[in-house]
Formats: structure tokens, C-alpha cells, sequence
């Protein structure tokens, strides 16, 4: 090595050695007598000295030459330190440096350098590879990579064998787009990049596998939020002889490993499961915020053919109760109604019913309502003086997902939405099919693998919205961190199903024969569940976009800023693909 010691080893102990440590220039202070360098490296920081009467003045006048961010070679002696810095671990020496050499200089970089920084984030991300400089992003990548290897060294103790799966593949129908790769060696004819390793774990139970783990990289083209990325990474594994208790059980077991070897937190008790058709009734979500209470009351009964019409028509009269909010000022409860009302939430308007402390009710309905109607819609919402009942309306579906988005907004505004509790559940019974309004037909609502639940089966002719599957997401903190299901592994229910999502034989074959075929070979029950790993990162480092747990991420318009891609690809290499662009 070209040091003997890194930039955040040495202390006090080492005084008198004479060591030789490499890194970055963080920052120069030169009083004319005295100098200091901050030398950085992933370690940490050590403070270099020169002094203009005993250092030499060669050195003296390579150090004067240094700028921010010179890579450098300091070679010299550890002295205690006149003025310490308890702020860092080696704070209380410095190197008294007898041998500077430049191992290379350095622009000024466009941003500075340090946990402060002065750069915007498009300006981080054109330079990305500078910001990972930074504490904060490298630690951010640093909880990762403890995170993937505590998950490997976890999976292998259970027998788990990782393996690696083909990125050049047919499509796989996970619901998102394709990314799609034309194939030079076969004109005309296009690679999709997985959406997911699905079919191919599946293949590997054929196998006999048993046990099959990936981390791996799956790829998929919708629009991106804050916990979506065009390529994302998956903890993906699939087991063999299971029911789905067996799946939970063990998938439990390796996120309670990660939460204890990784955050030092444990939990008590079995994670609580919910089905999915009471999350959406309590919540309006299948991925519900369980840290904080604020369940849905339906008040239909109490609040309907008092004559107020908006109430009298609609479905479900839905509220929610915010605990001692009743002081909430007019300009509160109108920035409340402007929430509900913006685009992304849509509902028409929002009624309140204050629970004042002296018992009477006062709401903006009131031309409709009686205090004694008031006080029936308070009882059912196990309302108190003090408290705040916000209610929508309207058709079921639309009035929950609206009422989600205000509950969970009202958990933020109220601080009840604490980013170092951790809230695990499983939703499970899933639907097996949704129906799609725009291309007006039942889509998987998982993928066309999941099974349906044995005693649902008679329903697929008569009710198919109403089938239930063997699927189930584990939600930490209102975040989907992971789903899967027990698979269909009969190659005449896996027909059906494709019946239902309607293929026909030949579009079936076309796509899947090969898993058809495979299933035809002694197919064992199995079932599996893919974690997103990255969301997993954000929310143990105690963040809401997975973007800084990348090393290299894409903006929201899918672009890497960096290496400026995508980007066109030259007419030779379309030539060659058989290709022309539509102008
Ligand atoms: P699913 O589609 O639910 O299941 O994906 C599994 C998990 O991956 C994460 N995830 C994403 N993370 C970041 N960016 C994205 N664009 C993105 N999309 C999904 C989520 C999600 O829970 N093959 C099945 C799994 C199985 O059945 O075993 C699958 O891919 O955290």
C-alpha cells in the first residue's frame, strides 16, 4: 500500500510514529506561519501541519500548490494536538508532515465537498461520482452493502442457493412495460429486460432447487415516484413443499435478522397480517401506515337522509377522527379542503365536525345537521371533546383512496408518522384478477402465476373480482417492501388462469409454452416473495426516496445526468440492428 495508516485510524497512541497516509484535500488554512490540510479519505479526516520555520521548504511549497480535492501522499510524524477537536475520532493529533508528494492535482470541483455542501441536486447528480465523496452519500451506500451481505450470509445459513438469471429474456408479465433490446444476430426481433426473475425462479423449483435466492437487478418502464426506479434491485427467492404460512415464517425470520444485526431493533411477537379487503376498508390502502391509528369510520348510517344531498347520494360516507384537532383554525381546515381537492387526491370538497371541550359540536354542515345528529356521528367515531372528524363521500373505492391520502397527510402533519418506528405487517388475500377499465378486461393482479385460493376456485365463472389468491405484501411503514405468492404449479389450473386472463391457447403457448412444458416434467408446490431491496435501504437509513440508496440513480425523467443517457445511437449501429427510426 502506498500508506500504512488510513485518514481516520490514528490517535492519541500513535504519538512519535512516523506514518504515511494518502486521500483528497478537503480544506487548506494558511495563517503564513502556520498551515493545515484536512486530508480525507473514506476513513475519516487527519489534520496535516507545516510550520514555516521547521518544515522544509520544498514541502512548504507543494503544500502552498494544493487546491481543494489534490490527491496527495503525506509522510510524517503524529503529535499531539494543540487545539483538539472532539468533533472527530482522530481529533486529537495531527501529522507533522516531513514528505508531501501530489499523486494528482485536481479541478476545482463544482461543489464543495462536504457534508455542507453549497450544490444543487442536479449539480450533485451530473457529478455523482464527487457527491459519493460526501459522508452522507457514501454511509447512505455503506448501509447497503451491510444490508446485502447480513441478507446473503442469512439466506445461506438457511440453505438458500443464490443463482444467477438471464437480463436478455422474453417478456415477463409483471403489469409495467419492457424495456426492450433489439437483437442484431436475429433481425427484427427484440430481448425484454426482466421485469423480474418470476418465471425463471419458478423453473428452478423444476429443478429441484428447493431453496433459490437472487439479488437482482429488474427492470421495468413506468412513470417514476419517489420509491420507483426504472432498474431497481430485488432480494428475489423463491422455496419449494411450502404453504404460505411457511413463506411468511421464513421471510419474517430474515427481516427480524436484518432489523437486529442492522438497526439493533427487535419486535415482539408475530408481525400482524390483515387481509386485503379489511386494509382497504380500515385504511383505503393495501399498503396501510399502521404506526398511528386514524381508522376509516363508516358513517353512512348517522349521516344519511337528513336531507344533505351530497351525503344522501353517495355510497360511503367515510370519516376519520384527528385526535385534539378541534382547535384547528379556519385557514387549517381550508388548507385541509385545498388538499383533498388538488388533482392527485380529487375529491369535491371535505366536511369537519368539530368536538368542541365544552361538549357542543359545531361543523360546516350545520345548516343540515342538529347537534344531537353531530353527537351521533361523534359516538360512532369514538370522537371526545377536543377532537376533529374529517369526512368524505362519494363511490366506495374513490372516497377510501381519497380518505387514505388525507389520513396519511394528517399523520405527517401531526407528527405521527416517526421515521425511527417501524410498523411491520402482511396483507394477505389479495384479489386474484382487477379489472382494468382501459383495456376493459381482469388482469392478474399480482402476475398470471398466483394461485387462486382452492375454496374461491367456483367463483371464476361467476365472480372473478371476487376470487381470492394466495398472495401477500409485507408493508413496513405504509412502503410495500415486498410480495409474492404460492404459485400455481398445475399445468391445468395455470390454462385456466390463462383462459381467464384472456389468452387464447395460442397466445398462452406463444408466451409461457416453456413454463407449460416445464410443469409437465413434475412441478413442485412453491411459492417465493421478492423484497425491493432498495426501498428496504431508504427505509433503514430513514428515507423516502430510494434514490439516494443507489450508487448511480436516474432522475424522474428516467435519466442518468452523468453519462447522459439515454441517448441516440449512431445510423451505423442502427444499420446493423436492420433499424430506422420513424422521423
Ligand atoms: P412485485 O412486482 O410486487 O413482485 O415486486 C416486488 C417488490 O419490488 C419492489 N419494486 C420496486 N422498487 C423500486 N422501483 C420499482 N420500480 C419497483 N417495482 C417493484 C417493491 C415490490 O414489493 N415477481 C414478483 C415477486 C414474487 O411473486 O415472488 C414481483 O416482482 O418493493
Amino acid at each position: 500500500m502506498l500508506r500504512t495508516h488510513t485518514c481516520g485510524e490514528l490517535r492519541i497512541e500513535q504519538v512519535n510514529q512516523t506514518v504515511t497516509l494518502c486521500g483528497w484535500v478537503q480544506k487548506v488554512r494558511d495563517t503564513g506561519g502556520l498551515m493545515w490540510i484536512d486530508l480525507r479519505d473514506r476513513y475519516g479526516i487527519t489534520q496535516l501541519s507545516f510550520e514555516e520555520n521547521s518544515s522544509e521548504a520544498s514541502v512548504l511549497e507543494t503544500a502552498r500548490s494544493l487546491g481543494r480535492e489534490f490527491v496527495v501522499k503525506a509522510t510524517g510524524t503524529v503529535v499531539e494536538r494543540f487545539s483538539k477537536n472532539d468533533k472527530i475520532p482522530t481529533g486529537q493529533i495531527e501529522i507533522k508532515v516531513t514528505d508531501l508528494e501530489v499523486l494528482n492535482p485536481s479541478e476545482i470541483p463544482p461543489f464543495i465537498i462536504e457534508d455542507n455542501t453549497d450544490g444543487g441536486e442536479d449539480l450533485r447528480m451530473k457529478y455523482r461520482y464527487l457527491d459519493l465523496r460526501r459522508n452522507e452519500v457514501r454511509e447512505k451506500l455503506q448501509l447497503r452493502s451491510r444490508m446485502a451481505i447480513a441478507i446473503r450470509n442469512y439466506l445461506a445459513e438457511q440453505e438458500f442457493i443464490e443463482v444467477e438469471t438471464p437480463v436478455l429474456i422474453k417478456s415477463t408479465p409483471e403489469g409495467a412495460r419492457d424495456f426492450v433490446v433489439p437483437s442484431r444476430m436475429n433481425p427484427g426481433e427484440f430481448y425484454a429486460l426482466p421485469q423480474s426473475p418470476q418465471t425463471f425462479k419458478q423453473l428452478l423449483m423444476v429443478s429441484g432447487f428447493d431453496r433459490y435466492f437472487q439479488i437482482v437487478k429488474c427492470f421495468r418502464d413506468e412513470d417514476l415516484r419517489a420509491d420507483r426506479q426504472p432498474e431497481f434491485t430485488q432480494i428475489d427467492c423463491e422455496m419449494s413443499f411450502v404453504n404460505q404460512d411457511d413463506v411468511l415464517g421464513n421471510f419474517e425470520g430474515m427481516t427480524r435478522h436484518l432489523f437486529e444485526k442492522i438497526k439493533g431493533v427487535s419486535f415482539e411477537g408475530d408481525f400482524p397480517r390483515m387481509d386485503y379487503a379489511e386494509a382497504m376498508r380500515r385504511y383505503g390502502s393495501d399498503k396501510p401506515d399502521i404506526r398511528f391509528g386514524m381508522e376509516f369510520v363508516e358513517l353512512n348510517e348517522v349521516a344519511q337522509n337528513k336531507g344533505f344531498n351530497v351525503f344522501d347520494q353517495a355510497e360511503l360516507v367515510l370519516g376519520i377522527c384527528a385526535k385534539g384537532c378541534a382547535e384547528y383554525t379556519r385557514k387549517q381546515l381550508d388548507a385541509l379542503t385545498n388538499f383533498v381537492k388538488r388533482p392527485q387526491v380529487g375529491a369535491k370538497g371535505m366536511v369537519y365536525v368539530k368536538c368542541n371541550p365544552d361538549g357542543s359540536f359545531k361543523s360546516s354542515v350545520d345548516k343540515f345537521y342538529s347537534q344531537e345528529d353531530l353527537k351521533a356521528w361523534a359516538e360512532k367515531a369514538g370522537a371526545e371533546a377536543g377532537d376533529l372528524l374529517l369526512v368524505l363521500s362519494g363511490n366506495t373505492d374513490t372516497t377510501r383512496k381519497q380518505m387514505n391520502e388525507l389520513r396519511l397527510h394528517m399523520g405527517t402533519e401531526l407528527g405521527l408518522r416517526d421515521k425511527d418506528v417501524f410498523k411491520p405487517l402482511w396483507v394477505v388475500d389479495f384479489p386474484l384478477l382487477e379489472w382494468d377499465e382501459e383495456t376493459e378486461r381482469y388482469h392478474a393482479m399480482h402476475h398470471p402465476f398466483t394461485s387462486p385460493k382452492q375454496e374461491d376456485m367456483v367463483k371464476l365463472d361467476t365472480a372473478p373480482g371476487e376470487v381470492r389468491a394466495n398472495a401477500y405484501d409485507l408493508v413496513i411503514n405504509g412502503v410495500e417492501i415486498g410480495g409474492g405468492s404460492i404459485r400455481i404449479h398445475d399445468k391445468g389450473i395455470q390454462k385456466l388462469m390463462f383462459k381467464h386472463l384472456g389468452f387464447t391457447d395460442e397466445e398462452a403457448k406463444a408466451q409461457f409454452g416453456f413454463l407449460m412444458d416445464a410443469f409437465e416434467y413434475g412441478a413442485p408446490p412453491h411459492g417465493g416473495i421478492a423484497f425491493g431491496f432498495d426501498r428496504l435501504c431508504a427505509l433503514f437509513g430513514g428515507s423516502d426516496s430510494i434514490r439516494d440508496y443507489i450508487a448511480f440513480p436516474k432522475n424522474t425523467s428516467g435519466r442518468d445526468v452523468m453519462i447522459d443517457s439515454p441517448a441516440a445511437v449512431d445510423s451505423k449501429q442502427l444499420d446493423e440492428l436492420g433499424m430506422s427510426l420513424k422521423a
